[in-house]
């Protein structure tokens, strides 16, 4: 009986697998392929991708990932036609219809940044797209909001192509990884985790190869050392016996000789290894990994108050928008304000900060603008004409040009097409780390920080979680990324729900 039950089974599952191939099947010779051809992306010097060949099937869910600056971006507007590549071609079939979604950096709306990309969302969606592209689409967005993007991208069955850092949504959705990286495009078919294991397992045999062959180097020096004393000693032997008119006799003479040409022979054999172990070397570390280097300072002014809000509300044009705020900060002290989308938190920020267009009723107490470092999320205090360095020198006009380099240097905005750049070219990840750079320029009493997690890489963001962890003044922070928020050390708790600011019960 049990045999039977085991058989039908057997049919059963077969016969499913056999549908969901017959379906896959159907839908691969209903829709055709994308093809990327011999795709070149160039801005000036910079070269971001270099002859890319890909296929894209219908129903791929593609995730691209790659170090700010990379080239994601690019890569994913000239899919969306937005802009033409330098080099080679996309050949796509007629009834493609593409939805896109951009990366939301700034474009001056008054929604909420998770309301921004919800709107655009809707309006992709509302042309019932069978490719759909999305830019960083988790950046804003609060908890429900993510958990409602990932469920909604689970069930989409058309192609499926999105840039992100956001380590959930790649485990969640996605099914072959695009990492972009040194001006190409390695291509992985398989899940986010499984490229992850691929990559240490890569990364661990890169590094035990170069601890062999540093071991190799080490001992070819000591042979070639051991070498080389010996020869001299038998060469001084050898002079001291023509001195002394000791002849040598014609055995040892022969030694003698048969000792220093081996000596030279290794010698130049040691010397032929070792050049072969450096140039492997450094064919091994022919792509540097940049790791940010910056530091955050603060003027710290002890356990003096320096934020004070007694019973304080805030809105637009006399429309409230959040109530019964009390706050006290000391100069060390670290918030967070947490918060649904739209919740208001933004606004408290730009209030604390003193912005006119904000109207305040209650006792507010807050340094003075030029005291106060603020990222903000949009990165709106980046003036979109000026280059890197001359926004650096607009707030530091007696820092010299290379005193400049230097700061920006660690903040990895380091070659002349970077600096020189309008920040309006600058990606998402740049533009954050310039924001910062700003803000370290000159160390501020309060930092407000909103939404400092969105558009960073990996690296960035782990760089950011020590800077956070010293930093020896106070902050304000506003963010979804429990994980990132885990990780720091906080003092005090607080949120924002339906209008009303309280402490955080934990
Ligand atoms: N119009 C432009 N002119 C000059 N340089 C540009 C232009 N657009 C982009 N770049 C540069 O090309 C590089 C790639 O930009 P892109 O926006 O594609 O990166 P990204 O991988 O999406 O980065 P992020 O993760 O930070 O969003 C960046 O260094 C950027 O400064
Ligand atoms: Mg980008």
């Amino acid at each position: 009986m049990n045999s039977y039950v085991a058989v039908v089974r057997k049919i059963a599952i077969n016969l499913f697998l056999l549908l969901l191939s017959v379906e896959t099947f159907m839908q691969l010779i209903q829709h055709q392929a994308i093809y990327f051809s011999d795709l070149s992306i160039s801005y000036g010097q910079k070269q971001c991708i270099d002859d890319f060949n890909a296929t894209i099937y219908y129903g791929s869910r593609i995730g691209i990932i790659g170090r700010n600056g990379s080239g994601k971006t690019s890569l994913i507007k000239i899919l969306a036609g937005i802009i033409e590549p330098n080099d080679g071609k996309i050949i796509a079939p007629d009834d493609i219809n593409v939805g896109y979604v951009p990366q939301l950096i700034d474009d001056g709306d008054i929604l909420s940044g998770g309301q921004r990309f919800n709107k655009r969302l809707s309006e992709a969606l509302s042309l019932e797209p069978n490719v759909l592209l999305l830019d960083e689409p988790t950046n804003h967005l609060d908890v429900k909001n993510r958990k409602a993007l990932i469920s909604m991208l689970k069930r989409y069955s058309g192609t499926l192509i999105i840039v992100t850092h956001d380590r959930e949504l790649l485990r969640n959705v996605i099914d072959t990884i695009w990492h972009v990286a040194n001006g190409s495009v390695t291509i992985f078919n398989g899940r986010y985790e499984n490229y992850l294991e691929l990559q240490k397992h890569k990364e661990q045999s890169l590094e035990s190869r170069i601890r062999d062959l540093n071991y190799q180097k080490t001992q070819a020096h000591e042979t070639l050392m051991k070498e080389q004393h010996r020869a001299k000693n038998s060469k001084v032997r050898g002079e001291k016996h023509i001195k002394e008119r000791k002849w040598p006799t014609i055995g040892s003479a022969a030694k003698m000789s048969r000792s220093v040409t081996t000596a030279v022979d290794n010698k130049a054999r040691i010397l032929h290894n070792k050049q072969g172990v450096v140039e492997e070397l450094q064919s091994l570390y022919v792509h540097e990994v940049l790791i940010p280097k910056f530091n955050l300072d603060a003027v710290v002014l002890g356990d003096k108050t320096i934020v004070n809000i007694s019973d304080g509300s805030c809105g637009y044009n006399g429309l409230l928008i959040v109530s019964n705020i009390n706050i006290s900060l000391n100069s060390m002290e670290k918030m967070i304000i947490r918060g649904d989308n739209a919740s208001g938190k933004s606004t408290l920020l730009k209030a604390i900060l003193g912005d006119i267009i904000i109207s305040k009723s209650g006792e507010w107490c807050f340094p003075n603008i030029q005291d106060i470092g603020y990222l903000e999320q949009h990165y709106s205090q980046l003036d979109a004409n000026k280059t890197v360095v001359e926004i650096i020198y607009a707030v530091m006009p007696t820092w010299s040009h290379a005193e400049i380099r230097d700061h920006l240097n660690s903040f990895l905005l380091r070659k002349n097409e970077e600096v020189n750049l309008p920040t309006q070219y600058l990606s998402g990840g740049e533009k954050v780390r310039l924001s910062l750079a700003l803000i370290a320029a000159r160390p501020p009493k309060l930092l407000l920080l909103d939404e400092i997690t969105n558009n960073i890489d990996l690296e960035t963001k782990a760089h950011l979680i020590q800077v956070l962890r010293s930093y020896p003044g106070a902050f304000i922070l506003i963010c979804h990324d429990n994980d990132f928020i885990h990780q720091l050390a906080i003092d005090k708790y607080y949120q924002i729900n339906n209008g009303t600011f309280s402490i955080e019960s934990r």
